[in-house]
């Protein structure tokens, strides 16, 4: 995706050749900042603090990660170190753990001495991946699109609603659920975006908001309680959405609120669709609500707020009385019943384990 006219991915190697370039997400939408990270405990924090976010972002993040501990130490325990140091960052999203077991069980089976060039090429491949696949997703989400087009006049426009970011900047280019809106976009359809702005750190209104902005992408911030009176009123055709986690029945885990979106697409006939790479499915576990690990995070996140002040100065107030207690649940999962579909790499399919073998056979027990 494009910055200022610029072709960009969301993490990159530098020109040492060995650190590791990203754009610090805490700073925009006001900044544009990059940053090197050269220490796995710099891309640990990068992580935790969410310098970086969004699932499959998290996974290439902690993939350099290894590579930056095996610079120091290539040895087994190093590895581990650094691989437990990573997995506990975030516990939700499950690309982290892919990324990291993919990483450790290929750099286990080589020697030491080989381990360090091989990690890079393997981390650049785990990121090279994750393009590829968010480009297929996009064109099977561009199919459901073009349906949805197909139900209204000609020349109307699309209106698609999202939550949170599962953007570009959530992945390492193209996004998930922003894909098929950018292929749309390029192909010339008339398209528009419906972006919840996502409390408490609201990804929608400060990256997704600021990414349709760069390419032109026609868009509206809600704030989070409005897409049910928008699809009320016929102003939704179709909801994408991403995850950070779904189940082998297609339960969906993805950022606080997506639920109740989904409740209110069921109520409403709007079609509700996740878009879903292959590496945030959990082949282990079948129950959403009760077998996914949901993060709470600080309490500040939802007491305070950041923003730009009329002259430019970036500042932070608190917004809830001194004394009021918080709650701050990161996530929350939406149950297959409520998903029309799953967007994958290999295609669309039911939100159900049969739906999903469908489209990865290979994951049949007993094959
Ligand atoms: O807490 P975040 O910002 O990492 O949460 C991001 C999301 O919930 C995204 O929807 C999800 O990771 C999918 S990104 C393609």
């Amino acid at each position: 995706m494009k910055v200022g006219g610029i072709p960009r991915r969301t993490i990159w190697l530098e020109s040492d050749g060995w650190s590791v370039g990203i754009i610090d997400q805490t700073k925009l939408p006001h900044a544009f900042v990059t940053l090197r990270l050269t220490t796995v405990e710099e891309a640990a924090h990068a992580i935790s603090a969410m310098l970086v976010r969004g699932a499959p972002l998290i996974g290439a993040a902690a993939a350099y990660g290894v590579c930056l501990a095996l610079r120091v130490d290539a040895g087994d325990p190093a590895l581990d170190r650094a691989y437990d140091t990573l997995v506990k960052t975030r516990p939700t999203a499950i690309n982290l753990r892919w990324a990291l077991d993919a990483m450790r069980a290929h750099l286990k089976a080589l020697a030491p001495t080989a381990r360090l060039a091989a990690a890079y090429k393997k981390a650049a491949e785990i990121a090279d991946e994750d393009v590829g696949i968010n480009r297929s997703i996009g064109e099977h989400g561009l199919a459901l699109i073009r349906a949805a087009a197909s139900r209204k006049k000609p020349g109307e426009t699309i209106n698609v609603l999202t939550h949170c970011n599962a953007g570009w900047l959530a992945t390492v280019d193209w996004g998930t659920a922003t894909a098929p809106v950018y292929l749309a976009h390029e192909a010339g359809m008339k398209i528009h975006v419906w972006v919840d702005e996502t409390r408490p750190r609201n990804q929608g209104a400060s990256l997704t908001a600021w990414e349709l902005n760069n390419h032109g992408v026609p868009h509206t911030v809600i704030v989070d309680n409005t897409g049910g009176h928008l699809m009320q009123h016929g102003m939704v055709d179709l909801c994408f959405v991403g995850t950070d986690r779904t189940t082998a029945e297609g339960d969906v885990c993805n950022k606080i609120g997506t639920y109740l979106k989904a409740l209110a697409a069921k109520d409403n006939n709007v079609p509700f669709y996740v878009c879903l790479p292959s590496p945030s499915i959990d082949w282990t576990i079948n129950d959403g609500i009760r077998q996914v690990p949901i993060e709470q995070r600080g309490g500040d996140e939802i007491a305070r707020i950041t923003g730009r002040t009329d002259d430019g100065r970036i500042e932070t107030v608190t917004i809830t009385p001194e004394g009021s207690p918080v709650a701050n649940y990161a996530f929350d999962v939406t149950p297959a019943r409520l998903v029309t579909g799953l967007v994958t790499e290999r295609g669309a399919c039911a939100a159900s384990r049969e739906g999903l073998l469908g489209l990865f056979p290979e994951r049949r027990p007993n094959r």
